[in-house]
Parts: C-alpha cells; structure tokens; sequence
C-alpha cells in the first residue's frame, strides 16, 4: 500500500492508495476506529457498481454499517439531503464516537464531509473517493461543503478525514469524459508544483488514459502528495493554497456563465490553464514554451484548450463576483516555468487582451 501522511496541528490524515483496497475497507476502518456505529453514505451509482464489495468487506470485519444511499448528481449536494442523513443518523442514535464513510465521487464526500463535521459538532470521516476528481483532489484538504440556491459551496466547514482510502479499480467504471475532467486536476498538480511529474505525464498520457496499474498508481500519488503538501503548509487557505487555484479563476467563471451544464469541471479548469498560461507569458514572467507544453499535454488527455463560442459578457460578469477579484483586480495564479507559480493581481484590459488566442472575442 502507498501511504502519504498529512501531519497538521493536532490531527494526522493518512491517504492510502492500492488496487483492489475497497475490498479490504472493513479492515482500514477497524485500524481507524474500533466503532460498532458506522455508517456508509453512497450514491446510487456508486452503490450499484460497489456496495457489495464494501458491504462484504465490512462484515468480514464484524461491522454492521449503517448504508444510507443518496440519489446522484451535484444538484443533491443541498442542506435538504444533508438533513435526510442527519435523520438517518439520529434514528439509529449515532454517538460522538461514531464513524462516518463516504463511498463517492466529490458530491458524496464534500456532503458527508460537511456532516461529519456538523453532527454532534463533529464526528470522524472516512473518505473512500471513487471519480479521479475525487481521489486527486475533493476528498483531501478537509474543506466540506454544500450548495445553495444562490451558488455553489456556499455552505461548509474545514473537517479533515481521518483517513483516505484510494482504490485506483474504482476508476474502470467511471465514464470516459468524467475520468478526463478528473486528468485537468492532475496536469495541474505538474504545472503548478511538480516538473518532473509534468514530465511524466508528457511521457505517459496514453498509459495512464488506458488505466495500466502502475502509472494510474504513479499518477495519484504524486497527485495525492502535491495536494497534501499544499495543505500541510496551509492548512486555513491564507497563502500557498492559493496556487491550488491555478486554472480556477477564469475556469469558473466559464461553469458559471455556462450553468454548469455545457462544459465539465475539468474542461473548464483546462481552458483557465491556458489562459493563465497566455497570461503569464503576456506580463513576461514565462516563455512561450511553457505555454505550449501546457497546451500539448492537455489537449493529449483530451481536454480542450480554446473557449466554447459564448458571450464575453458573462463570463466577465462572472469573474468580477469572484470571491477572489480585489479592488478591481483580478488574482490569478500564473506560471513562471513548469512546475511553478506565482500569484499576480492583473486588470480587465490585460486579461481581455490575453484571452483572445484561446477563442474569446
Ligand atoms: N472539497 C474539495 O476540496 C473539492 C475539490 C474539488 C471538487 N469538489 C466538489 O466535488 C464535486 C464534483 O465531484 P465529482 O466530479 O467526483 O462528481 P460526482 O460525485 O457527482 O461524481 C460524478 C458522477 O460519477 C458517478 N460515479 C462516481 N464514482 C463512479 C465510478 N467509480 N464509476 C462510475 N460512476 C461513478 C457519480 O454517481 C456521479 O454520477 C463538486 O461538488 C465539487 O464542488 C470539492
């Protein structure tokens, strides 16, 4: 088993990460938590295709969990379905003591996160990630959260799980276009931190689309270690952890303006890269280069790299209610070479003016 370890004040978080590691999942929550009260929280998806092993693992571990099954899909990630798990938890008399398993991608996980962290002012969490976007990035970090009418993640608390159980298996069922998007996050980790994974990823893409155990196995954990590194040096978001947001500036500025419908997460993150790539170059703190090799290895995992045709004016509009725009000035995180950042307040003009190439105006 792989094991990456985040030590933060008080509190350390494992993150394991092996083929076929959900069919012992019984056995890690034991080693975490010797608790009758467990409960597994899932979605119908991933119940269909992983229940019966996790279930058959549990009770070879002499647990009985409690299985609470949500619908699927992000428009469930609400207080409404967060309220049916406090219900379910409450009827069976979870205590302080109990352990709480999410058995999912990132909707799953940011929404029994943000439980774990409200039930009894806060219980222990387990996450068992099952999209690439999940085991590379939502299940590590301890941020939870749920939406609201008015936007996305607006509701949520810093809670880290106890443990991250990767089964890089999980991945085989998971539709061509989702594990994609997931491969945005990853590229990310080598642009922002990591040359020599950039690297890599230049020489191994098709390995890993087609899913061959050892570099899928390689690519998470230099995903999962570029990630816990970040968090470990900042855990509350006040610096470092910005970088993380390389690509998300403009990327969601895109989902929003789109409604979330049009392009993934991923896509849109990819498309923000080259801006903040096109930018970086355009302020002189990268060659041409960087941008292109961005732009090669992105579009080799099969993400796009220009702007869907779309009106400017909302994804401006967007951007400028971005949490992160200051006094007019937009914070982007760009790149100095591959494998580093810095972050730079840059005005509309400029940012019109750097976006053009990747098919705006
Ligand atoms: N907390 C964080 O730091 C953080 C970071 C990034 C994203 N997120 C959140 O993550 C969410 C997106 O996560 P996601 O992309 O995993 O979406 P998701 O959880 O909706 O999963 C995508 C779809 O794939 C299905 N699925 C999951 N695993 C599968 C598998 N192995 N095989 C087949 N189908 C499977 C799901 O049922 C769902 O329909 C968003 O809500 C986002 O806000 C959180």
């Amino acid at each position: 088993v792989e094991v990456i370890t985040i030590e933060l004040p008080g509190k350390s978080c494992r993150i394991e990460i092996e083929h076929g590691l959900l069919s012992r999942l019984g056995e890690r929550i034991m080693e975490v938590r010797k608790t009758e009260q467990v409960a597994v929280v899932t979605d119908a998806n991933v119940d269909r295709r992983y229940g019966a092993t996790v279930r058959r693992s549990l009770r070879l571990a002499g647990l009985k969990p409690l299985w609470i099954r949500l619908p699927a899909g992000e428009r469930y990630k609400t207080l409404r379905t967060v309220e049916r798990v406090y219900d379910r938890l409450v009827q069976a008399r979870f205590e302080r003591g109990s352990l709480l398993v999410a058995l999912g991608g990132g909707v799953v996980g940011d929404l029994t996160g943000f439980v774990a962290a409200t039930y009894l002012r806060g219980v222990d969490v387990i996450q068992a990630p099952t999209t690439l976007l999940a085991q590379v990035d939502a299940s590590i970090g301890g941020k939870t959260a749920v939406d609201h009418p008015k936007g996305k993640n607006l509701i949520g608390a810093f809670h880290h799980p106890r443990c991250v159980v990767i089964d890089p298996n999980t991945l085989s069922t998971l539709p061509r276009r989702e594990l994609i998007s997931g491969m945005a996050e990853v590229i990310k980790y080598g642009v922002i931190y990591d040359a020599e994974f950039f690297g890599y990823l230049e020489r191994n893409m098709k390995a890993v689309l087609n899913l061959e155990k050892e570099p899928v196995a390689h690519m998470l954990r230099k995903s999962c270690a570029a990630k816990a590194f970040v968090v470990q040096h900042d855990e509350r978001e006040k610096d470092l952890r910005r970088i993380l947001n390389y690509g998300h500036t403009l990327g969601h500025a895109i989902e929003t303006a789109t409604g979330y419908r049009r392009v993934t997460h991923g896509e849109a993150i990819a498309i923000g890269m080259m801006a903040a790539g096109r930018l970086g170059q355009s302020l002189g703190l990268c060659g041409p280069e960087v941008v292109l090799r961005q732009k090669n290895l992105l579009e080799r995992a099969g993400l796009p790299t220009a702007l869907p045709k779309m009106p400017m004016g909302g994804i401006v509009k967007a951007m400028q209610l971005d949490k992160k725009v200051k006094g007019g000035l937009v914070h982007f995180v760009l790149p100095e070479a591959i494998g580093r950042v810095v972050v730079r307040p840059v005005g509309w003009d400029l940012i019109k003016k750097a976006l053009r190439p990747t098919g705006w105006g």
